[in-house]
């Protein structure tokens, strides 16, 4: 608990706490200056069929972009984020509750990153929370404080599952799939949410809030609130792009489960966190699953329609999770162990 970088004791750094805090110099931001690209805003009121057009063009070109007018209410967005960083500004003694450095339990405040491999530490606490399906062992799982918290997350976090289903459905739409077929076991996993809390940083030169990784699930709706922070991997060659915040806009990503499943077709693209000394930020990520027994490989239809073999084996969820653990977060790592 004493870990967490917003407890009572440190609540304004002067100065790193620790030397692990240093990231190597060649991941220290700005590795070169962010990348004058921007991330597409697609409006999602729009005809279906120019949504879909939009979605694969930005999902293939950037692996990232943006969408508004997605059908989530505005205030169920404000108010998850107040609850959230509200959770974060309680006493310590409040939070202890919930901590716990056993990454194996779903629902816990930690510090730091799962992704360490060498004992470095990232400037960022995470309240990790299994969001679906709501039911009463769900909710009774959240913090009870603040009072808010609860409703909130529940009025923000079912229209925004479902967003995420429709953007799978409209891709499977644009690539030729079937348009239900992430839907079930590919989908029906715990649904996580991370609210990542940033505190201000004594140091920004030297470290990161997220080290560059890609997420491990199917589809990631991040809520990133009006603090910037978060940069997308861009043109190689460490490159790094920007993304600004949108109001009302959540930033949708591939996870490494949709890049196996249509063989590469849309890909998991590397993201960091960088930090702020000003201002502390709060970003609210959805991260939708597929069961821990599903089987993940390229989907037939694809591979028969491109008349292309398979550039993946074929693993369970778990299987996959097992090795990401062992061998860091980075993309180049994870495709390793499963092209090929
Ligand atoms: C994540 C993530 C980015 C952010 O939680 O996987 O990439 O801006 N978060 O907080
Ligand atoms: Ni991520």
């Amino acid at each position: 608990m004493e870990n967490l970088l917003l407890s009572a004791a440190s609540s304004a750094h002067q100065t790193l706490p620790d030397a692990r805090f240093v990231v190597p110099a060649e991941h220290r931001p700005p590795a070169s200056p962010a990348g004058a690209a921007t991330l597409p805003v697609i409006d999602l009121s729009l005809p279906r069929a120019a949504v879909r057009a939009a979605v694969l063009a930005a999902g293939r070109e950037l692996g990232f972009f943006q969408v508004v007018n997605h059908g989530v209410p505005l205030e169920a967005m404000r108010d998850v984020e107040a609850a959230c960083a509200d959770f974060f500004r309680l006493p310590a003694a409040a939070k202890a509750a919930y901590y716990s450095d056993d990454a194996d339990r779903t629902n816990r405040l930690f510090t730091s990153t799962v992704y360490e491999v060498a004992g470095e530490r990232y400037w960022r606490d995470c309240l990790r929370l299994a969001v679906f399906p709501v039911d009463d062992a769900t909710r009774a799982a959240w913090p009870d404080r603040p009072p808010a918290f609860r409703a909130a997350m529940e009025r923000f976090i079912v229209p925004t599952r479902a967003v995420g289903m429709e953007l799978l459905t409209l891709l499977c739409e644009g690539i030729g799939l079937r348009p239900d077929y992430f839907d079930g076991e590919l989908s029906g996993g715990a649904t996580i949410v991370n609210v990542n809390h940033y505190p201000p940083c004594p140091d920004t030169a030297r470290t990161l809030g997220l080290p560059p990784h890609c997420d491990r699930n199917l589809i990631t709706l991040l809520l990133q609130g009006p603090v910037s922070g978060l940069q997308v991997a861009h043109g190689g060659g460490g490159r790094w792009i920007d993304v600004e915040p949108v109001p009302g806009a959540f930033v949708v990503n591939f996870g490494h489960q949709l890049e196996i499943a249509t063989n590469g077709l849309l890909k998991s693209v590397e993201h960091r966190a960088v930090t702020n000394a000003a201002v502390a930020r709060t970003s609210v990520a959805t991260f939708i699953m597929p069961t821990m027994d599903s089987v993940i490989r390229p989907a037939d239809e694809l591979l028969a329609a491109a008349g292309e073999p398979p550039r993946y084996r074929s693993f369970t969820f778990r299987e996959f999770m097992g090795i990401y653990k062992t061998v860091g977060a980075r993309r180049e790592s994870v495709e390793k162990a499963f092209k090929i």
